[in-house]
């Protein structure tokens, strides 16, 4: 069917002025029309902002204490003056767009419903489980480690590969310095024999996602939304946003706006770091507000460790005054039961030791 081949090959048949039925949510799921509504919408509020450079100087205490902070009442913050540039930004961007643009019989041999495929295009969420469609095209990529999975990439654009795979490493290298502050914060403390040693050492072999997300100009955009919430797998999600604001974020029962703020990472906590850290950090429910006027796009990119692991609390936040909360779950059920039953993961996780 049409709706298979994804949202941009359905506006580009033609000017939409509708919203195609498939994609209209029932009312309680609509995002709210107005703004000024501020039982739903919270304007006021900002993300944490996290100054990267910070954490390699001389405020390193103070920074861990922000991030943690962050970490904690949020599971977002921006993350800025990180050491990614912005030429390498901007390219990936960049290359996502053009990928996007190419002729559907050119993304089309990248579309599936394999899971585990090392490069897979889709549209709306759970394509297959998804009662009513979102308004979103998506490509995914395995990257880590990256000389197993590039060689599996498009090569149309033909800069693709070159541009996504130093963004890849870029990123993860990124994500493994973060991740460690993170560890640092949560008094799993450094350089001691032991388990921060070794989950460390996990992450150097661990997974990495990575999902570029197309949103197309929508006629109605208050009917449908370009994800619905949800929150991530994986220990943190660093995101590159484009110019275009769409990113929503659940802070005390209201969404709030993620503003964009140019080549900085949005960066969020996951299911895994939620279960890791006993519940002290937890992986917040987020969503996606398509646009009337501009498309947008967003590049995601998911850590955590190696698929084949099993993730579980770390002993050393399990104690007497802090039981332990979450069950040991190995990666691959999680997964399989993440794409069985959609985005609410919590009743799987909680209360089963
Ligand atoms: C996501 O939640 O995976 C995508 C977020 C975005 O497009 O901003
Ligand atoms: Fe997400």
């Amino acid at each position: 069917s049409q709706y298979e081949k994804g949202v941009k090959q359905l506006c580009e048949k033609g000017h939409i002025h509708a919203v195609p039925k498939k994609y209209i949510l029932p009312v309680s799921e609509r995002p709210t029309k107005s703004v000024e509504d501020s039982k739903v919408v919270n304007q006021n509020l900002q993300l944490p902002i996290i100054d990267f450079s910070e954490l390699l100087g001389p405020n390193r205490p103070q920074a861990l204490q922000s991030l943690a902070n962050a970490c904690q009442q949020y599971g977002f913050f921006q993350l800025v003056n990180h050491c990614i540039s912005d030429d390498v930004v901007r390219s990936m961007i960049d290359v996502s767009g053009r990928f996007f643009d190419l002729p559907l019989e050119e993304r089309g041999q990248y579309m599936t419903t394999d899971m585990a495929a090392p490069v897979r295009c889709g549209t709306s969420f759970s394509q297959t489980k998804d009662s009513v469609l979102c308004w979103r095209d998506f490509l995914k990529l395995l990257c880590h480690p990256l000389p197993d999975f590039l060689p599996h990439w498009p090569v149309s654009p033909v800069d693709f590969r070159e541009v996504v795979g130093t963004y890849a490493e870029e990123t993860r290298h990124l994500f493994l310095v973060v991740m460690e502050a993170i560890l640092e914060g949560l008094g799993i403390v450094q350089n001691e024999e032991g388990e921060e040693e070794s989950v460390v050492k996990e992450f150097e072999n661990g997974s990495q996602m990575m999902v570029a997300n197309f949103y197309p100009r929508c006629p109605e955009p208050e009917l449908t939304l370009g994800i619905p919430p949800h929150s991530d797998y994986g220990f943190l999600t660093l995101l590159l946003q484009d110019e275009v604001e769409g990113l929503q974020v659940q802070y005390q029962d209201k969404w709030v706006t993620v503003q964009p703020i140019p080549n900085a990472f949005v960066v969020n906590v996951g299911d895994h770091l939620e279960i890791y850290s006993n519940g002290k950090y937890k992986s917040v429910l987020h969503r996606v507000v398509v646009n009337e006027v501009k498309s947008r796009m967003s590049v995601a990119s998911l850590h955590s460790l190696p698929f084949n692991c099993t993730v579980k609390p770390s002993p050393k936040l399990v104690d007497e005054a802090n039981p332990k909360r979450y069950m040991d779950t190995d990666f691959a059920s999680f997964l399989a039961y993440v794409s069985s039953r959609g985005p609410n993961k919590k009743d799987f996780l909680e209360s089963r030791k």
